[in-house]
């Protein structure tokens, strides 16, 4: 009997029906001008489930098999490859060929033969650090990828230095210092209001370890960094054991708690970490963050709410559309005092925000994300790429076409040593019309005129989260 995902479930419909298409081809087509000077790798990871689900109840969007695609540019060619991130849990469901797996991130449910082994879906964000490609998702450590093939070598815990059950998909690396910072959050199991903080150096070893427990357990999906502080955001989207164990949402919106911001020195330890309470408050993604004399600068998409509406166990007492939207946002934190304040700085319904990686962690001026213009017509997803200038508050928006929607920008520096902002924006796109993905090239030069060119896959992606650009010259390991 063959498989269907036909379940009426917003998570399945229109292009996010499952792609599962693990694919080479060779020399894709290519409309416009693909620049010479574009050489290497962009990598994007999302979710794809293999298998129908078998649990009932709301299907959250982001639990899948994680799926790494790979377009290369080379001297004016690209060529895609695809793969499934071969985690244990994708091996067993292989091998059963049906899904073994219970609800999002709750093992209470698992099918007998698979209880114990490691859930990790591995499918939110690709980045490159001391010569690892990275498959990475909060629910577990991260999985290396060999970036020529897209072949998954295994789980890397830093050859036992990270005893962390869990790694954040949003890791930080400091150009300047050339360190990769992440942590673990329920670093003890599901559920658990422990943190675990590291620093790899730029050659990939363990240098700072530090454990300490958040005010309550909670999806700390991002977090910041300066020169010199660390930011974790514990905001009350708060997990729960017991409502796991009878079948519940791993989280629910509790905005009694309020919203705590742990701060800790950059070269400081747990004991060093203060818990600045506030009025809750939430992000997904952080754009950037700086020191900027004795306040941090953090540049955030914030929504009134958590915005996925699964993430709420009574939705129609805590969740409504117009809270659920983010909107870049600049909060200044004062690290010894604790004060927050906040200035939105667009009106759009923004979301994805990202920046020149060479300038992250440091003044900057140049970021992108996705937008949605209310002049257009609406997608799933959003309909708009932006550039935002953070000196003249600008905001730059192409929009693609009324069925087109984009996955988050990837910027890539014209050279190694151009100025910041000069250079491309990659974005995928999906068309609800006919049903097929793209890849369009802008050239910031001149933001406004839109792609120079569009590079056409013969099938439809299913939207992925979060990717990351490598030089020819870094895709083979150095040795
Ligand atoms: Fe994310």
């Amino acid at each position: 009997m063959g498989t269907t995902f036909d379940r009426g479930e917003q998570a399945f419909a229109g292009i996010n029906y499952p792609s599962r298409a693990e694919a080479v081809v060779h020399d894709l087509v290519v409309e416009g001008q693909l620049p010479a000077d574009l050489n290497g790798a962009y990598y994007r990871l999302g979710p794809d489930p293999a298998h129908p689900p078998t649990y009932q109840g709301v299907l959250p969007i982001m639990d899948g098999d994680g799926m790494m695609v790979m377009f290369h540019f080379r001297e004016g060619q690209v060529d895609f490859r695809s793969r499934y991130v071969q985690t244990e849990r994708y091996q067993l469901e292989h091998t059963a060929n049906r899904a073994l797996y219970g609800p999002y991130r709750n093992p209470f449910f698992d099918d007998p033969s698979v209880q114990g082994t490691d859930r990790g879906e591995a499918n939110t964000t690709a980045r490159m650090h001391a010569g690892i490609l990275w498959a990475l998702k909060e629910d577990a450590l991260g999985i290396s990828i060999e970036p020529l093939t897209l072949r998954t070598l295994g789980v890397h815990d830093f050859d036992g230095h990270v005893t962390s059950k869990t790694m954040t998909a949003h890791p930080k690396l400091d150009p300047r210092t050339g360190e990769m910072i992440f942590y673990g959050a329920a670093a003890k199991g599901e559920t658990t209001p422990d943190i675990a903080f590291y620093i790899a150096d730029r050659d990939g070893k363990i240098t700072t370890q530090e454990w300490f427990q958040a005010p309550y357990a909670s999806m700390v999906h991002d977090f910041a960094v300066t020169e010199k502080w660390i930011i974790f955001p514990v905001m009350p989207c708060v997990s729960n054991l017991e409502r796991l164990r009878q079948g519940g949402s791993i989280y629910d919106w509790e905005p009694e708690r309020g919203m705590y911001l742990g701060i800790m020195p950059r070269d400081g330890s747990a004991a060093d970490v203060r818990w600045a309470h506030s009025d809750a408050r939430w992000f997904y993604h952080v754009m950037n963050a700086y020191d900027d004399g004795d306040v941090i600068r953090l540049d955030v998409a914030e929504a009134a709410i958590q915005p996925f509406p699964w993430f709420h166990v009574d939705p129609a007492k805590t969740w409504n559309q117009r809270d659920a939207e983010g909107h870049l946002t600049r909060w200044t934190i004062n690290p010894r005092t604790g004060s927050l304040s906040t200035q939105q700085l667009l009106d759009y319904s923004s979301e994805f925000p990202r920046l020149d990686e060479r300038f992250e962690l440091g003044t900057y001026r140049h970021g992108y994300l996705l937008v949605n213009d209310p002049a257009k017509p609406e997608v799933t997803g959003y309909n708009s790429v932006g550039h935002y200038d953070h000196h003249t508050g600008a905001l730059t928006k192409v929009w693609a076409g009324e069925h087109i929607s984009f996955e988050e920008p990837q910027f890539v520096p014209r050279s190694a040593d151009a100025p910041e902002g000069d250079g491309y924006l990659l974005a995928i796109r999906h068309h609800a019309d006919t049903m097929l993905s793209d890849l369009i090239v802008i050239d910031t030069a001149d933001f406004a005129a839109g792609p120079i060119a569009v590079v056409a896959l013969p099938f439809r992606l299913r939207p992925g989260t979060h990717g990351t650009w490598v030089d020819e010259g870094d895709l083979v390991p150095k040795t």
